[in-house]
């Protein structure tokens, strides 16, 4: 029996057999006790491509969000951020829960934040209001369907937030993508931002692991942050090996994805009962609309399944096919010949 093919994550990427050896092999040390020089190269490494500083591993994105949350602000503050933004959509009340933030959000499906939204979103220095500690962005956008936003609408909403010395956070998780689909290297668009955190375990291919990149003084906060986490990690070069490796061969191979989610959308526009646009396919995430009347999107990712097809519903008639390195042209050709069973072609 063929393995299902799976379109619910770049995360389920398996390592390579190169990098199962890097990782085997690499030179490790007690990161907490004097450090580990497999952790330490990938954080200048990822420091330079993100034009930061200092960077910081940490093991999942969620972490290196909430480190970012922590290190710039104090309990009571607000963050301001996009309404179906990760951070507040995705991270279980992370910034409630951990950090003693409220979030403000601005905009709406498309991952938009309009400057002048947020201009008038911040709040005035006024006894009775929380101060908005930090204006947070998302590149690409997950839930908008790994949009890659324009530089212009970043420039902006930073700008107003510079104006009034709030700092800035940028959700690069998927930036990489956003680098290979416009063709503007990362230190372009993370310029515009104070801190930025950076994902190597979707993509980019590693099993494990997210930077969070900013000044050194920014870091130095943030290493208490993770330290209250739990994020601090021993040996991890055997982990940050992976990543490393990730970084410096899984950017340009990005490019294979956003073609495959492309065609998918393409060939899945032709399916009666379905809806797609593929010029709306900005990097490897396709959203594909159910229009059948009677379907829902959960049913019809449950129908695919039987079919060996792997995808989320994202929305109550939204499907989110995403693809990565472990997914080829023949995993389209079999989801499009699905999608004709399950729709009744
Ligand atoms: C935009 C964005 N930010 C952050 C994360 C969190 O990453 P992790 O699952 O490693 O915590 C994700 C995960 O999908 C994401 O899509």
């Amino acid at each position: 029996m063929h393995a299902p093919s799976d379109f619910r994550s770049d995360t389920v990427t398996q390592p390579s057999p190169a990098m199962r050896e890097a990782m085997a092999t690499a030179l490790v040390g007690d990161d907490v006790l004097d450090g580990d020089p497999t952790v330490r190269r990938l954080e200048e490494s990822a420091a330079a491509w993100l034009g930061k500083e200092r960077a910081l591993y940490v093991p999942s994105g969620t972490m290196a969000n909430q480190v970012a949350l922590g290190a710039w602000t104090r309990a009571g503050d607000e963050i301001l951020v996009q309404r179906f933004s990760h951070v507040t959509t995705f991270e279980a009340g992370a910034p409630g829960y951990l950090h003693g933030l409220q979030s403000m959000t601005v905009g709406g499906v498309e991952g938009d934040m309009d400057a002048d939204e947020v201009r008038a979103s911040l709040r005035p220095d006024f006894i009775h209001c929380p101060k908005t500690a930090l204006v947070c962005m998302e590149q690409t956008h997950n839930y908008a369907g790994g949009r890659v936003l324009p530089m212009e609408q970043i420039a902006a909403v930073t700008g107003v937030a510079r104006e009034r010395d709030i700092p800035t956070h940028l959700d690069g998780a998927r930036l990489a993508n956003a680098v290979v689909a416009s063709g503007t290297p990362a230190t372009a668009w993370t310029a515009h931002f104070d801190s930025v955190s950076l994902c190597f375990s979707k993509g980019l291919g590693a099993p494990v692991g997210s930077v969070v990149a900013g000044p050194a003084d920014f870091i130095e906060r943030g290493m208490l942050v993770r330290k209250r986490l739990g994020g601090w990690m021993r040996q991890a070069g055997h982990l940050a090996a992976a990543a490393q490796l990730a970084l410096d061969t899984g950017v340009e191979r990005l490019g294979q994805d956003h073609a495959l989610a492309k065609d998918l959308a393409a060939r899945l526009a032709a399916v009666d009962g379905l809806q797609a646009d593929p010029d709306t396919v900005d990097t490897n995430i396709a959203m594909v609309h159910v229009t059948r009347a009677g379907l829902d999107a959960a049913t019809v990712a449950t129908a695919l399944g039987e079919h060996g097809i792997q995808v989320f519903p994202m929305g109550e008639f939204r499907l989110r096919f995403v693809t990565h390195l472990g997914l080829g042209p023949a995993d389209v050709d079999r989801l499009v010949a699905a999608a004709n069973l399950v729709l009744g072609a």
